[in-house]
């Protein structure tokens, strides 16, 4: 059995690269394995100044793991803001990397490189993410291609942490399966809420025609590519096959099609969703607080020992 992680920003609904990239594969494993689920809160105070919208976030998200059939009862789904060890390790972390190494952060390049002012979190939040990961000697964490080079910092934040005071972090790896390790958005570029190209997961069925209709499709071929290339999450290439010949040329019916795959994939799980009572959801999160924070007090003891803190 190994220990498995991923989180997702509390900074607006998911979409279906979210599920594909990283939800997906979580619950695929998340039975066999010790599994834990974050919803990043702090995470998402580097972009979002706006309270009603975190708070409302956090519980969409939650219910969002709960409706994809995570069960709570198994997987420990909880928040990162009711463990402060994670902000308490990620300062340790940031007085052992330099600034030139975390100036290579891609998500901090690419504000400066967009002239957009990068505040002090967003420069930290490699981090942060790495001691999301590292508090709880993770072994495998499930996430879209995108993180890759997260990753990397929290394997690099390890060994910094390791060689400098002793083995106490494991290495983590990242899962990212190669056919959706990006998921396209609407215009063919990856999906993703700051593009403004997304199809939500959750959602009504009306939202999701909207964002289909709106896939660009000016290819000039037989196949529309962008409406082809989110279809390939839903169907297998067989099918897509026979569905893409019968429909040569007729842009408007193949995504009527994928409305159609979308919709068939998510309505079990919206009406899972529906049912979950806001009261569910803290419920869910009191007791994975409660979990999560108990491990990583334990971890923290040792941290805290380890640098000379602990007197
Ligand atoms: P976030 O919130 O941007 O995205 C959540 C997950 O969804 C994946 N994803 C995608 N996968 C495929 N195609 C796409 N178009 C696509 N868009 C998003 C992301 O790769 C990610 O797996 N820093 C993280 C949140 C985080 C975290 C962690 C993740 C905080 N602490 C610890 C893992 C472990 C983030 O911003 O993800």
């Amino acid at each position: 059995m190994q220990r498995l992680f991923t989180g997702i920003q509390a900074s607006g609904a998911l979409h279906v690269g979210n599920y594909f990239g990283a939800l997906k594969p979580f619950v695929e494993l998340a039975r066999e394995n010790d599994s834990m689920l974050m919803v990043a809160d702090y995470h998402a105070l580097t972009s979002l100044r706006d309270p009603a919208a975190v708070r409302t976030n956090i519980i969409n998200v939650t219910k969002d793991y709960l409706a994809v059939g995570i069960d709570p009862a198994q997987a420990i789904i909880f928040k990162q803001s009711d463990v402060p060890e994670h902000t308490e390790l990620s300062w340790i972390f940031q007085c052992l990397v330099t600034v030139p190494f975390l100036q290579q952060a891609h998500a901090f390049k690419d504000k400066v490189a967009k002239g957009l002012e990068a505040n002090a979190g967003l420069f930290a939040y490699p981090m942060l993410m790495a001691a999301d990961i590292l508090l709880y000697d993770t072994d495998v964490v499930p996430v879209g291609a995108d993180q890759r080079q997260h990753l990397e910092y929290a394997r690099e934040a390890a060994a910094k942490f390791n060689n400098a005071y002793g083995q106490t972090f494991k290495e983590p790896k990242e899962k990212i399966l190669e056919m959706i390790a990006t998921v396209p958005g609407t215009d063919g570029k990856k999906m993703s809420k700051s593009y403004g190209n997304t199809i939500p997961l959750f959602g009504t069925k009306d939202e999701i025609a909207k964002a289909v209709m709106s896939i660009v499709t000016d290819s000039g071929s037989d196949k529309p590519e962008n409406v082809f290339a989110i279809h390939q999450l839903f169907k297998t290439e067989s099918e897509l096959a026979a569905l893409y010949e019968e429909h040569k040329g007729k842009y408007k019916n193949l995504k009527e099609a994928l409305i159609e795959d979308i919709d068939s994939l998510v309505a079990p799980m919206r009406e899972i969703r529906n049912a979950i009572a806001e009261s569910d959801v803290e419920q869910v999160l009191k007791e994975g607080g409660a979990r999560a924070r108990s491990r990583a007090s334990e971890k923290m003891k040792d941290v805290r020992a380890k640098v000379g803190v602990t007197i």
